[in-house]
């Protein structure tokens, strides 16, 4: 190894100054001191409990086109993945830090919330003028409120929201960056759909973006007014015609957001196990891009999900192990009652490395939810992860 000689400056850490810059440039959200104070009371109580805890992302994130914001890119993303999740982790023990899109799912009230039946229908009135669950819908209502109630009397659940993607990506550092004292025992579970491309703020307009120049004409010269309006009444910019002057379209010209998962591994929160998901609609590049995107950032776990079968089945790619698909049966007349005594059939589907057709899947929802089986495998990982850690801690301490 050729040494430094004092004259040499050492290579420029490129992903600490995209960060650096990124950080600077983009404001941070306006609640995150208050996001940060309630973050740190709940990982530290965690921490001295000795307990699991989780952070999981959900939900798109926005890419405003505008500082005040009228405008904006949106991902599809309702939170399903994020909310049903925390739900399962709550399940085995772990306390569950919920980042997540404000006003996409939550755990629990997701139940209840975005359904195609309007929450008001599950109520009736009661002959004494009270509230009351329908009678069909009131065992369930119940259970889902016990859960819910526990999670939080027992404060096992925070929940703090985000909008766009500068917001996610500042609360995001500022709680993995909490997260140190629980070692070992903190999971990453980042499933929200970050946004890959942003407006930066030296190229964002302050005020909404005029689909005429109106208000141009207003600022310049009185005379220009009557003009102006008659060209508002005739022209909109959204029309993508030919027809339509380049000048007067509106055009989008987005720069890369920097990926940050390297930072995180690496600095934010060295001890974690952190899990990563990766989306994609070609079935025949999902396992390639998990693994390339595992091998890039050296973390521990990415699940892969295509997004027409994301409900159906998820691929585990992890260092060291062979691709896991996790399948939810396709209907009960395949399961079987038992793994033992489930159909050949089942048995194929489950183990093979082909994903699968969208087109051989039932219209309906899965009757059971894919979280329920994936939560208890990262669990497993977790387990392992822990174990590693504190075996090598031992190590070290006997070689001292
Ligand atoms: O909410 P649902 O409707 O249930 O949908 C769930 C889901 C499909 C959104 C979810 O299961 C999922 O796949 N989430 C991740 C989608 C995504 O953002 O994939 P990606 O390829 O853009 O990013 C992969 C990883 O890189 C992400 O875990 C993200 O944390 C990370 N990333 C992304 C962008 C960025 N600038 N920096 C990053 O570090």
């Amino acid at each position: 190894m050729i040494p430094h000689t004092p004259s040499e400056t050492p290579p420029p850490n490129l992903s600490a100054l995209a960060e650096d810059h990124y950080f600077s440039a983009n404001p941070p959200p306006k609640d995150l001191e208050k996001h940060i104070a309630l973050a740190k009371d709940f990982i530290d109580f965690h921490a001295a409990a000795g307990r699991r805890l989780v952070l999981v992302t959900s939900g798109g994130t926005t890419v405003p086109l505008e500082k005040q914001t009228v405008r904006f890119i949106d991902n599809f993303s309702a939170g399903t993945r994020g909310a049903t999740s925390a739900e399962y982790f709550l399940e085995a023990g772990y306390a569950v830090l919920f980042l997540h899109r404000q006003f996409s799912l939550l755990p629990f009230s997701r139940h209840y919330s975005h359904a195609t039946d309007c929450f008001l229908d599950f109520l009736r009135e009661g002959p004494d003028g009270s509230v009351i669950a329908r009678d069909e819908d009131a065992g369930k209502m119940l259970h889902v409120l016990r859960k819910y109630r526990e999670a939080r009397d027992k404060k096992m659940l925070l929940v703090l929201p985000f909008v766009s993607i500068s917001d996610y990506l500042h609360e995001l550092r500022s709680i993995t960056r909490l997260m140190r004292p629980l070692g070992p025992k903190a999971l990453l579970y980042l499933a929200a759909a970050v946004s890959d491309f942003f407006v930066p703020p030296e190229r964002m307009s302050e005020h909404k973006i005029q689909s005429t120049d109106a208000a141009d004409s207003v600022l310049q010269a009185k005379k220009k007014v009557a003009a102006a309006t008659e060209e508002e009444e005739t022209f909109d910019n959204f029309d993508s015609s030919p027809k339509v002057p380049r000048s007067k379209r509106l055009v989008v010209d987005l720069d890369p957001v920097p990926k940050f998962l390297k930072n995180l591994v690496e600095g934010w929160s060295p001890e974690g196990m952190i899990v990563s998901f990766k989306l994609e609609t070609d079935p025949a590049i999902l396992v390639h891009k998990a693994r390339y995107s595992l091998d890039r950032y050296q973390h521990h776990l990415v699940i892969g999900n295509l997004l027409a079968t994301r409900k159906w089945e998820v691929v585990f790619v992890s260092p060291g192990n062979p691709d896991k698909w996790i399948r939810v049966p396709r209907n009960k007349a395949l399961t079987g009652a038992s793994p033992s005594t489930a159909s050949p059939a089942l048995a194929a589907e489950t183990q093979s490395d082909e994903p699968l057709d969208p087109k051989s899947l039932p219209e309906a929802e899965p009757d059971l939810e894919i979280e329920s089986l994936i939560i208890p495998a990262v669990s497993e990982l977790h387990t392992k992860y822990i174990n590693s850690i504190e075996q090598r801690r031992q190590q070290k301490q006997l070689s001292v």
